[in-house]
């Protein structure tokens, strides 16, 4: 009760907040549109939190409804079941199915791959990605044989599509959800604690929380329409001023929106953002946002995609919209193995998969591996140079540098377990006699179990000389490998 008072009072205040502190706060708030909206008079995006004054019936028209969209998923899903896998992450607050297409060649499966994900219509009067997305699932059928983009999403990634999250919202023309909630400030927050009553959130975010819980996500983006610009975190500033907020991966995502902007029909010569991207806090700040609680929580780095200037175009207009969009999306997805450093970290005692995690020097983030295979997916600005560290509690962090050149890097990490000394030279003692034949064991045995000190002593050091040796060979071995062939394949 108190706290559900507390969290009430903390609503009210972010209400009354002079400036910015709600903004993008749509249905919610309609009363604190930021200031922006009423003192620059940006043509754009001042139609961004705004609700269209009516979608007349003659809208609708050339836009497939909830249950149009159900079903052309599940004909999609027929149609090219060897490379698809339908599902549903949960449903809406009026028990709409939401619905997700995987596409890959093993889809379902478990593989050291990255996985990417859109997600269309978070807000219900945002109808266009709902529809593009139907059509990128279908282009990526009929052109996977044929097109070597297609063909490199469908084999090296897994890419999961949710044409919908916010079904209610379309069916009821508006914004919000069936609640009248923004689901885009339904999330977690880092600076405010708005949405941190867990049985307040909407279910439709609740779907979407466990479903990048679930799925180790590498990196996503979600469509909106109202401006035409590629947007970054951090969406939400500490101090709730309009001001470039960068996240930890600053230059990794300005890299991630300039390939969708610059793959766009004409994205990039935005004259309000330029290149066609924006940092979030920049534009405006909002809170609560997915797309920062995704990088924060998720290990996923998403983008917001603002994709026509118009939220709710006439129908005839969506071939166009897609013909515009369809470079940037393919690319985008397929960055994710064009890209960063890729590969799997193993222990060196059985070789067995870590969840260890890898961070950049001076990257304050971490990406994890996965707890099935040890593969980890680190999307980084190309034509630079980073030193990567994979650490893994009870294990030894080992570093290596690498220059990420204009493709993906791969590398792959052995940790050795920290241990005591005795337990190092009882994993020695235990190599040799692996060895050894039967015979020599056995006089080992003996060795052991007798009480000649000096003897024992000097077979200590005889063994660690051993051991040195087999480290000199194995550290040139891996520098001879790291050196002649373009495409590497490292080990550390
Ligand atoms: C999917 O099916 C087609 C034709 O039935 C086949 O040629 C193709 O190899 C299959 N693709 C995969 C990834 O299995
Ligand atoms: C992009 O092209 C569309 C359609 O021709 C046009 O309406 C829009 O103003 C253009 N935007 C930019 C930033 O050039
Ligand atoms: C990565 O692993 C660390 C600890 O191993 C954990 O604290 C963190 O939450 C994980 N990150 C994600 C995104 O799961
Ligand atoms: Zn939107």
């Amino acid at each position: 009760m108190e706290l559900g008072s507390l969290r009430f009072a903390f609503v009210f205040a972010l209400l009354l907040w002079p400036s910015s502190a709600a903004a993008r706060g749509g249905d919610r708030s309609p009363f604190s549109l930021p200031r922006r909206m009423d003192e620059d008079g940006g043509m754009i995006s001042r139609h961004l939190l705004e609700n269209l004054p009516q979608i007349t019936d003659d809208m609708l028209s050339g836009y497939m409804s909830n249950f149009e969209l159900e079903m052309a998923i599940k004909e999609f899903g027929q149609r090219c079941s060897n490379i698809s896998r339908v599902y549903s992450i949960g449903k809406s607050v009026n028990s709409v199915p939401l619905w997700v297409i995987e596409i890959s060649d093993k889809p379902g499966e478990d593989e050291a791959e990255p996985s990417f994900k859109f997600i269309g219509n978070v807000h219900g009067d945002e109808p266009v990605g709902r529809e593009l997305l139907i059509h990128l699932a279908n282009w990526l059928c009929d052109n996977y044989m044929k097109d070597s983009l297609a063909m490199t999403i469908v084999k090296n990634v897994h890419l999961h599509i949710l044409p919908t999250m916010n079904p209610d919202g379309f069916a009821l023309r508006r914004r919000g959800n069936a609640n009248n909630v923004d689901l885009n400030r339904d999330f977690p927050d880092q600076f405010y604690p708005v949405n941190d009553m867990l049985e307040l959130r909407q279910p439709e975010t609740r779907a979407i929380m466990s479903w990048v819980k679930e799925q180790h996500f590498t990196a996503s983006a979600s469509l909106h329409g109202g401006a035409l610009v590629a947007n970054y975190p951090w969406d939400g500033s500490e101090d709730a001023r309009k001001e470039y907020y960068a996240c930890p991966d600053d230059r990794t995502f300005r890299y991630m929106a300039s390939v969708y902007s610059h793959s766009h029909y004409n994205m990039s010569l935005s004259k309000e953002f330029e290149g066609g991207i924006t940092n979030g806090a920049l534009w405006y700040p909002i809170y609560g946002g997915m797309q920062d609680w995704n990088y924060i929580h998720g290990g996923c780095f998403e983008l917001t995609l603002e994709i026509s200037d118009v939220k709710w175009p006439k129908s005839t207009e969506l071939p166009i919209l897609w013909e515009y969009n369809r470079l940037s999306m393919l690319n985008l997805a397929a960055s994710l193995v064009k890209t960063g450093i890729h590969g799997r970290i193993l222990s060196s005692k059985g070789g067995h998969p870590l969840p260890a995690s890898v961070k950049v020097e001076g990257i304050d983030y971490r990406v994890n591996a996965t707890r099935t295979l040890g593969d980890y997916h680190r999307i980084l600005a190309p034509m630079e140079r980073y030193e990567v560290v994979a650490s893994m509690p009870g294990f030894q962090s080992k570093s290596t540098r690498v220059f990420v050149e204009d493709e993906a890097t791969s590398l792959d990490f052995v940790l050795v377990p920290e241990e005591e000394n005795s337990q190092k030279l009882d994993k020695i003692i235990s190599n040799y006699i692996c060895r050894c034949d039967g015979k020599d064991k056995l006089v080992l045995v003996e060795f052991l179990t007798g009480t000649h000190f000096e003897i024992y002593l000097i077979f200590i050091i005889f063994i660690f000389f051993l051991y040195l040796l087999k480290r000199k060979t194995k550290f040139k071995f891996l520098k001879h490998r790291q050196l002649p062939t373009h495409k590497r394949h490292n080990v550390v």
